[in-house]
């Protein structure tokens, strides 16, 4: 990557939010996810044009005056039918591919690819990528040669080839925040369908994954379908219509300075209070977004178990969920939701005390209220059922004040790096998870205390500035250029 080569973002979700005031002022504010965090370190440095979805009406009105400009930021929102972007959103992105990619279809009955599948395959998702593609090649109309375009995530599989197509030249680079499941999970889709998100994937130079398994899947599957594509598991790589394609890993992180920032915020400390309110002698913290792929209705369940094992510990220990409310209008969602207020209602039933609640389950959207909860953990429970990385595994220890324990899912990506300091479980295995709280409760101070300092180094050497310079440094072998300094 050079100073003269133009950066292009593209992502379904940007990096603001807008509001319009009723005499038309518009206020601007962040928005939200890793993908953004990780992302703004680039326009701290260079002008960065970022391609993403209008995904509000006063972000459509923002839209309607052309692209929005702050700093080094030129923001290009893109305006969907509304109709199309709902096939797109909530019928193939999710639940069909995100289930895909989280192994979340119970096959012996879901899903049935019919006619409301292939219409949002072939009415939602394909034109909405398309639209992206068209706006992606508009804003590299000026562009001199060899432009960097970083495509994000498994809503845009469809973009690669259809930009390949409009801007040959272009030095394309697409990251996937999920897991790559493996062939034969793929195989739940239509032929046709697979093919074209592989082929596509295919005219990337590189293809960025958490995880080297991930990596690995991606290539085995470029290899069973795509039969002209030449590939290399081994040596990470692939050959495609006289192109050759890296797949690596990059685990994804955060920026610890900014916990620590936040973790002194206002907003957070207000909110510690009501954290501190749920903690009898210990507590058990969980956040996540109210996601399928998070399993926290098998987390109710081991605590379950524990409490029924050990009874020493019925009014001593408080297991808090904070649950940020996700994807409302897909019902395999809302369901799920239901699922989990059952589950902390029976556990809650069978062992409230009348000054003791179990389960302290919060469905809100309150990053303070998570910021100051990570400070007041003893045990941090992360038992995904697939986890691309899992940020909190993570963010929490960096700022966590009582040498908490993180419990965490072998299926995570953060367990790649973080596994050796945590207790593993089996997401599937409530018996070991209900066993590894007890392990987690009595474990020693000092091996405590060694383990969340262990976690906070890795984090600190792998964090978010190395996972874009790797990516960078990456590009850059494929351009040939040097990256510069400022982004070293
Ligand atoms: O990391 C996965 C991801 O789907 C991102 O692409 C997305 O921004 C985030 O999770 C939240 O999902 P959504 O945009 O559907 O709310």
């Amino acid at each position: 990557m050079n100073d003269q080569q133009q950066l292009l973002i593209v992502s379904n979700r940007g990096p603001l939010r807008f509001s319009v005031s009723s005499d038309g002022e518009v206020t601007a504010k962040r928005g939200g996810g890793g993908l953004v965090t990780a992302l703004s370190a680039l326009t701290a440095t260079r002008p960065v044009t970022w391609v993403a979805s209008a995904l509000s009406d006063d972000d459509a009105a923002v839209a309607e005056r052309g692209a929005y400009r702050d700093g080094n930021l030129t923001l290009r929102l893109v305006q969907h039918d509304r109709e199309e972007y709902d096939r797109y959103y909530n019928v193939f992105a999710n639940p069909t591919l995100w289930f895909v990619h989280h192994y979340l279809w119970s096959l012996a009955l879901e899903p049935s690819v019919d006619r409301n599948v292939r219409l949002a395959w072939e009415a939602g998702y394909v034109p909405v990528n398309e639209r992206f593609a068209e706006a992606a090649a508009e804003e590299l109309a000026e562009a001199g040669p060899r432009p960097l375009v970083m495509v994000h995530d498994y809503q845009l599989f469809m973009v690669p080839g259809s930009l390949r197509a409009r801007v040959p030249d272009a030095v394309i680079h697409h990251f996937t925040h999920i897991p790559w499941p493996q062939p034969d999970y793929w195989r739940v889709l239509p032929v046709d369908v697979r093919t074209a998100i592989h082929e596509s994937m295919l005219a990337c130079d590189v293809v960025g994954l958490h995880t080297p398994r991930y990596a690995r899947s991606f290539l085995q599957c470029c290899e069973r379908f795509v039969p002209n594509a030449q590939v290399d598991v081994r040596g990470g790589e692939a050959e495609f219509q006289g192109r050759r394609i890296r797949a690596r890993a990059y685990p994804i992180s955060v920026n610890p300075d900014e916990f620590e920032r936040l973790a002194a915020e206002p907003a957070v400390v207000d909110a510690e209070p009501k954290v501190l309110e749920a903690r009898p002698e210990k507590l058990i913290l969980r956040v996540d977004r109210t996601d399928p792929s998070k399993n926290v209705v098998r987390g109710f369940s081991a605590f379950d178990l524990f409490l029924s094992d050990h009874p020493e510990w019925a009014g001593r220990v408080t297991m808090l969920a904070l649950l940020d409310p996700s994807r409302p209008e897909i019902p395999e969602y809302a369901e799920y939701v239901g699922a989990i207020q059952r589950a902390a209602r029976a556990v809650n039933d069978r062992y409230y005390t009348g000054d003791w609640m179990p389960i302290d389950l919060r469905i809100s959207d309150n990053f303070p209220e998570a910021v100051a909860a990570y400070k007041h953990y003893d045990v941090l429970l992360v038992n995904a059922i697939f986890d691309g990385m899992n940020l909190i595994a993570k963010e929490a220890p960096l700022i966590n004040e009582r040498d908490g324990v993180l419990i965490l899912s072998e299926n995570t990506g953060a367990h790649v790096e973080l596994g050796r300091y945590a207790l593993t479980v089996n997401p599937f295995d409530i018996q070991a998870t209900a066993d590894a709280i007890h392990e987690a409760l009595v474990m020693p101070e000092q091996e405590r205390h060694q383990r969340i300092e262990a976690i906070r180094r890795q984090v600190r050497e792998h964090d978010i500035d190395r996972w874009i310079r790797d990516q960078l440094d990456d590009l850059a072998e494929v351009d040939g250029v040097e990256a510069p300094e400022a982004l070293r």
